[in-house]
């Protein structure tokens, strides 16, 4: 920049004025402003045909925000249509929330809306619309979130792998014609034919033998559960959903990760370790690389095993005998279901004209967001749900605003979850302590599902 006489008297007098408030170093006067643009963008995906792939992002591609540090985000929609921000997994004002046409009216073309909001929880998230999203996620309109803890977390380096499936046609762009196929709504949601870890294709992330590694894993994608391979190093799960395990847990060989979960694990490189390692995906006839770890070099092994674990987040503990009011929350519907009515839009109506008004699941008999909540509660209670899939398929469950304890098999007992694993046939109680005021959505992220009926929400009042 250079210094006009203008400048160079507001640069003195914020100096002068600096001085003296020494809490400004925890406490900046301003939020940090961030602006963020949703716009069209292309990838090389194919470099056989040079003509890049049409997609949809965020113009970043990750949002590092800090704990405790109030920011207000300018998104900017550059897009033909409407569109909203969600900060999955974070704690906040239910109004920053991004549900469109719930708490907040969609960003329209051309036009901004600010969200502000001061993360309280460290760990690993992300953003994405929350405006027709069974379209906008297919298209890529996602970002990965970081909130980074107060202390450094004691790692050599941090590496983020975001992984998606995308649906591509013959002419190697994105096949939007299948936008909203109602066979993929009744069964396992949107399933693509090409991987990406990060919106690349098989990334190699340089690493050094003998380091400590943390690896983030975040799934984007529509609906599909991703298993993983991952190399055959010593690994700890050190967070779910963002939220720090009190121990980490010693993890070797493949693992699951449903729609919008995420994990951090603590990664040992071996000494030893030469050349190149894959994350591969089980496949048919032979596993697929999703991403590569590239040995570049090596240091003296680390001798701290196993890992300490990350500073944690203020959760409130509690007990089962806290619950203060229990609710049963059936999910029924999809091929092969036993879903023959529900209510939608305050009708009752037969399968067939749900089907004609693209239904095909129900929470509690209700097809779609109800007028009425679930459940009504208040800041601090402690609420339990019971999660009934009565259906064949497995639903990937998130909560909105909440982190939830569940007893579920999958599961080690000691995890926190936003979004949780289901599967068909299964019930799991879900138990969390009531947070902001607002409206919050309890809803399935295979996301065609959601888009089909598996939507519902929570009101907490103070
Ligand atoms: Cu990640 Cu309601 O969404
Ligand atoms: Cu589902």
């Amino acid at each position: 920049m250079t210094i006009t006489r203008r400048n160079f008297v507001r640069l003195s007098t914020l100096a002068m004025v600096s001085l003296p408030i020494t809490r400004s170093l925890s406490a900046p006067l301003y939020p940090r402003r961030i602006k963020l643009v949703l716009h069209p963008e292309q990838r090389n995906w194919f470099p056989e045909t040079e003509i890049p792939i049409d997609l949809w992002g965020f113009d970043h591609d990750v949002l590092r925000l800090r704990r405790g540090e109030t920011v207000e985000i300018e998104v900017e929609n550059r897009l033909t249509s409407p569109s909203s921000v969600h900060w999955h997994g974070l704690r906040i004002d239910n109004q920053m929330d991004g549900v469109s046409g719930m708490t907040q009216a969609p960003i329209l073309p051309g036009e901004r809306f600010i969200y502000r909001f001061t993360p309280e929880d460290a760990g690993t998230y992300w953003a994405h619309s929350h405006h027709q999203s069974y379209e906008q996620l297919a298209k890529g309109l996602y970002m990965p979130l970081i909130v980074e803890e107060n202390e450094p977390v004691d790692v050599d380096q941090d590496i983020l792998m975001a992984i998606d499936d995308w649906r591509v046609n013959q002419q190697r762009q994105l096949d939007t014609n299948s936008i909203g196929s109602l066979h993929d709504w009744s069964h396992g949601g949107r399933m693509g034919n090409v991987f990406t870890v990060n919106k690349l294709i098989q990334p190699a992330f340089d690493v050094v033998a003998g380091s400590r590694v943390r690896l983030r894993l975040i799934n984007t994608a529509n609906a599909r559960i991703f298993s993983i391979l991952p190399p055959t190093f010593p690994a700890w799960i050190s967070a779910k959903d963002g939220q720090p395990l009190p121990s980490p847990i010693e993890h070797s060989g493949q693992f699951f990760i449903g729609p919008a979960e995420r994990y951090d694990f603590v990664l040992d490189i071996p000494e030893d370790a030469e050349g190149t390692y894959a994350f591969q995906m089980p496949g048919n006839p032979s596993p697929l690389d999703l991403a590569y770890l590239r040995i570049l070099g090596s240091q003296p092994k680390r001798g701290d095993s196993p890992p300490k674990p990350f500073p944690a987040n203020a959760l409130t503990r509690f007990n089962d005998t806290d619950v203060t009011q229990s609710i049963r929350l059936e999910m029924t519907g999809g091929a092969m279901g036993s879903l023959r009515q529900a209510m939608y839009q305050g009708r009752l109506m037969e399968l067939n004209e749900l089907i004609q008004n693209r239904q095909i699941w129900a929470f509690n008999g209700t097809a779609s967001r109800p007028d009425e909540p679930l459940l009504e509660a208040k800041t601090g209670d402690v609420v339990e749900i019971e999660l009934i899939n009565n259906s064949r398929w497995p639903h990937s469950m998130h909560l909105h605003g909440h982190h939830f304890k569940a007893n579920s098999p999958h599961y080690d007992s000691s995890m926190w979850h936003d979004t949780l694993l289901i599967a068909g046939g299964e019930s799991v109680k879900i138990q969390f302590q009531a947070g902001k005021p607002g409206s919050w959505l309890l809803h399935c992220h295979m996301i065609e599902h959601q888009a089909a009926g598996m939507v519902s929400w929570i009101r907490v009042v103070a």
